[in-house]
Parts: structure tokens; sequence; C-alpha cells
């Protein structure tokens, strides 16, 4: 039975679709595209940046619950290649939110045994924020609960390229490339693909983003723009998912419990 506590009290719609999720089918890894602060600010007639603070609660929220329900990794898109690309000013801001949320975080990360992680091309971030996430690195390395990672300064195309540098410094023949061995080179070598990947703000794209890795996750799409995701948006997603058949190519089960093979891709 799973707890989240003050996140489904009893009687509430958070504990009726927690009732329809099976915990022994939760996907492994959950990983989320981020979008809507700058509509949500918006809408208030508020600075863009508003929308950025106010997306700190939902990544709070995503966070502790994501690590009640068991899952093993979540991946938050926090700041893209792309992104270098905005005003100075917004990304000075985004830069040292995400410094004060380590700082702020990191106990709670600990006393919940949930290791940080960091994937990108975290050389291109000021020695400021590096020094603040190595502290956070350092300080939850050992914890066995969730992995918790944001993507800095990540691009899914520049990672590959990355993989490959490092299969050509490391010397590899061009017989030993595989998808196993281009897969041991990604920023997330060892860990397992994600399962389901949730953006906000209802765009259908997948913004470079884990572009190896999603190759057969379930992509799930919701009008709710990020700062206002809660609870009971994660559980609708897990509620969802675990209502899709998932077929890797094939034709999914027979009655009798076994794969069948040999279909294309899907
Ligand atoms: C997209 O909204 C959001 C971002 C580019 C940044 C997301 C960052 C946070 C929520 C805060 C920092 C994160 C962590 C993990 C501490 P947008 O600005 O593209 O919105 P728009 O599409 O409505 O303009």
């Amino acid at each position: 039975m799973i707890d989240l506590g003050r996140f489904a009290p009893p009687g509430g719609p958070e504990a009726v679709l927690l009732g329809e999720i099976d915990p022994s089918r939760l996907p492994r890894h959950v990983a989320i595209i981020m979008d809507g602060n700058g509509r949500w600010a918006r809408q208030r007639r508020l600075p863009r940046v508003a929308g950025h603070r106010a997306g700190i609660d939902a990544v709070r929220e995503t966070v502790e619950v994501s690590a009640r329900l068991g899952l093993e990794v979540l991946t938050l898109y926090a700041f893209s290649q792309e992104n270098w690309k905005r005003p100075r000013a917004e990304v000075e801001f985004l830069m040292n939110l995400l410094k004060e949320f380590v700082r702020k975080e990191v106990r709670t990360l600990d006393e919940n045994d949930i290791r940080f992680g960091v994937i990108g091309r975290v050389a291109d971030l000021s020695a400021a924020v590096r020094a603040e996430l190595d502290q956070a690195l350092r300080a939850t390395k050992d914890n066995r609960g969730l992995l918790f990672q944001v993507a800095l300064s990540y691009g899914g195309r520049a990672e590959i390229v990355d993989a490959c540098r490092a299969l050509i410094r490391a010397g590899v023949a061009p017989d030993e490339v595989t998808e196993e061995t281009i897969g041991a080179h990604l920023y997330t070598a060892g860990l397992p693909e994600p399962d389901l990947l949730i953006r906000t703000s209802g765009e259908m794209r997948v913004s470079n983003f884990l572009l190896w890795q999603i190759a057969y996750a379930e992509l799930w799409v919701t009008p709710t723009l990020w700062p206002d995701f809660r609870t009971p948006d994660l559980l609708r997603a897990l509620v969802d998912f675990q209502r899709r058949e998932r077929r890797y190519g094939g034709l999914g089960a027979l009655p009798d419990g076994t794969e069948r093979v040999g279909a294309s891709r899907t």
C-alpha cells in the first residue's frame, strides 16, 4: 500500500486515483518536460520569472511524491542548451533559482534517502552553480531511494555527440559500436530508460530531450501549465500509463500470457 501522506488525504481525489494504481507496475523512470512557466505568469500579468519561481513548488511536490511512490528515477528538464538564448536576466534568474533550490532542499532530499543527480553539459554552468550542485551530489551520493536528476544545459543530440566522442576516445573499434556501448556512454549510463515522458502545457514535442532513451517511452501530455502541476496530475499520468499496452514492437501478450513476436516497431 502506497502512503502519500499529506499529498493524498483519505477520501480525497488523490486517494481515489492512488487506489487505481497497481504498485507492482509503476514506471521505473519518469522524465518530465516542465513547460508553461511563462504562460502561467502572463495569465496573471506577472513577469515571466514569477512563473519560474512558482514552478519550484511543483518541482518540490513532484519529487516528494515520486519518492513516496517508490519510483527509481525522476528526470526533470530544467534548462536546455537552447535556453541559453533567452535574455540574460532570465538565464541569471533561473541559475539563481536553481542554486537557491539546491541549497534549501539538499537536507530534505538527504533525509528522504533521495540521491541528487545532474545530466547535461555541466561545464557550461558557472563555477558558483557547479559548486552548489557538487555539494548536493556529494551530500546525497550514498542514498538508495529515488534518483532525482535535473537536466541542465542539456540537449539530446549533444548527449549523443558526447557519447560518440567518448567512444572514440576510449578507442572502441567500429564493430564494437552497438546500442549497448552507445548507451553505456550516455549521461544516463546504467539507468533504466524512461518508461513515461510527461510534458506540461500541451505542446506535442519532445524538444531534444533524452532522444536516445525515450525510444519506447509512453508519452503523456497535459494542458496543465508546469506551476499548476500537482499530485493528481502525476497520479493521472500513472493511471493512464498503466492502462496502455506496451508492445516494444511485438504484438502484445497472447491470451495464454505468452508474447507474440515479429511485428514492426510501434
Ligand atoms: C519552461 O517554461 C520552463 C523552463 C525553461 C525552466 C524550468 C525551471 C524551473 C521550473 C525552475 C528550476 C528547476 C529546478 C529543478 C530547481 P517556459 O519559460 O518555456 O514557459 P512558456 O513556454 O510558457 O514561455
